[in-house]
């Protein structure tokens, strides 16, 4: 692949190797010296049209860790402010060779759209409504490594799906590894056309955890939700919040999930996020580093082959 622009491009063979590959650098980046120059030499660019915290950290660490050269374009203060628009951006970092691409926009399509403009290697780091494919990776690391397994696993993914890139990218990728996802929430942020990915809908929150084997809670993304429907949070907790007593209908070892940034009291009790021997958000972060040095250490290494050897200068 020349891009990593969303899970639907990926077989489960690719999927695989890119995690196999993020174990190696799990270790790596718990050494006290945590360098390697796998990616010396090459430019990493980080665009972030949205605001970020867990991807544009660990994006930027990834790439340092890998011994690139790391450039942060503050998007507020760019050009973007006085009319340019994405593509003549990108055309314009383009034209300054970097060879990594690392796109985070609120349109859905936004970072494909790029991708096919640019010369260098683009990541998507997770566009409007589509796909976070980075996102879906670093749990699936997280899980497997939990559960000691990427299959046959009964996994739900609990609240605001409609308007979830993490929801999307994450449903493609663990019913490519052949496990058996829920979908939970109210009909307005579940649409039943969900239903065509193979997946089981739930809106009663109680009957979709009985038995499973993880827990993925999502944020109410109330940026994206155009005035529409927005429901009260003392009625969503109510109903949607995952509590003692709704993780209690999950196996006894269920694990729990959410890909943050959290609002505790809404979609997740606090001290159920903090529960060391149940939530695994931590670890989601730590993977986040991990499996984005193999995103970018494979797209490197087709980089590298479709180049003619460098010329000394
Ligand atoms: N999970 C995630 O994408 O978090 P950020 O928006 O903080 O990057």
């Amino acid at each position: 692949h020349k891009h990593l622009l969303g899970i639907e491009h990926l077989a489960p063979g690719d999927i695989t190797e890119i995690l196999d590959l993020a174990e190696q650098y799990v270790d790596l980046n718990r050494r006290p010296h945590k360098h390697s120059d796998t990616l010396a030499g090459l430019t990493q660019i980080n665009m972030f049209f949205e605001n970020s915290t867990r991807t544009q950290a660990s994006f930027e660490l990834a790439g340092k860790r890998l011994g690139a050269d790391v450039m942060n374009m503050a998007m507020q203060a760019s050009s973007i402010k006085k009319g340019e628009t994405l593509i003549d951006t990108a055309m314009t970092l383009n034209a300054m060779h970097p060879d990594l691409l690392v796109v985070r926009h609120p349109h859905s399509g936004a970072v494909d759209l790029l991708a096919q403009k640019v010369n260098c290697a683009v990541l998507n780091a997770g566009d409007g409504r589509h796909e976070h494919p980075t996102q879906a990776l670093l749990d699936a690391l997280t899980i497997r490594r939990s559960k000691g397994r990427l299959h046959r696993l009964s996994i739900a993914i609990c609240g605001d799906v409609a308007h979830s890139r993490v929801a999307r990218s994450n449903l493609m990728l663990l019913g490519k590894m052949e496990n058996r996802v829920r979908l939970i929430g109210p009909p307005t942020l579940v649409p039943a056309q969900f239903a065509e990915f193979g997946v089981e809908v739930f809106d009663d929150m109680r009957e979709g955890l009985e038995g499973v084997d993880v827990v993925m809670m999502l944020r109410l993304q109330r940026e994206r939700m155009d005035g529409g429907f927005i429901p009260s949070e003392r009625e969503y907790y109510h109903r949607y919040g995952l509590d003692a007593e709704k993780l209690a209908l999950a196996k006894p070892d269920a694990i729990v999930m959410h890909p943050g940034p959290m609002n505790r009291g809404v979609e997740i009790d606090g001290e159920i996020a903090d529960d060391i021997n149940r939530s695994v958000i931590q670890e989601q972060v730590e993977m986040g580093v991990a499996v984005r040095m193999a995103a970018m250490e494979l797209l490197a290494r087709n980089l590298r082959a479709a180049q003619p050897e460098s010329v000394e200068v």
